[in-house]
C-alpha cells in the first residue's frame, strides 16, 4: 500500500484525493491517510502531493515507518474523502518543517 507520511501534517492540500480511483483517502483534522487494504497500489497519488508526503510502503524512510501504522489505525475511524478542497491556511509555512508528528491532531 501507499503511505501518507508526517510532512503532510498542517498542510493537507489534498491534491492526492483527486486522483485515487478507489478513495481510499480518509481526513483527520490535520493530516490524511490511505487505508491500507484499499489502496490497490496503482501510484497515481504520489506525484500529486506538493508535499512529497506519499510513499509506496516499500520506499518508505526510516524515519517515516511509524506512519505505516498511524494510516492502518486511523483510516479505520476517519471519513472518505474523495473531493480536493483548499489547504489548510498555513499549509506554505509548515510545509517541510520537521518534528510535525507531535501536532497529529486525531
Ligand atoms: Fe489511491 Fe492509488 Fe494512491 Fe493507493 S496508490 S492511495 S489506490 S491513488
Ligand atoms: Fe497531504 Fe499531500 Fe494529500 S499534503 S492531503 S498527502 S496532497
Amino acid at each position: 500500500a501507499f503511505v501518507v507520511t508526517e510532512n503532510c501534517i498542517k498542510c493537507k492540500y489534498t491534491d492526492c484525493v483527486d486522483v485515487c480511483p478507489v478513495d481510499c483517502f480518509h481526513e483527520g483534522p490535520n493530516f490524511l491517510v490511505i487505508d491500507p487494504d484499499e489502496c490497490i497500489d496503482c501510484t497515481l497519488c504520489e506525484p500529486e502531493c506538493p508535499a512529497e508526503a506519499i510513499f509506496s510502503e516499500d520506499d518508505l524512510p526510516d524515519a517515516q515507518m511509524k506512519f505505516v501504522d498511524i494510516n492502518a489505525e486511523l483510516s479505520q475511524t476517519w471519513p472518505i474523502i474523495s473531493e480536493r478542497k483548499d489547504p489548510l491556511p498555513d499549509a506554505e509555512e509548515w510545509d517541510g518543517k520537521s518534528g510535525k508528528t507531535e501536532m497529529l491532531e486525531r
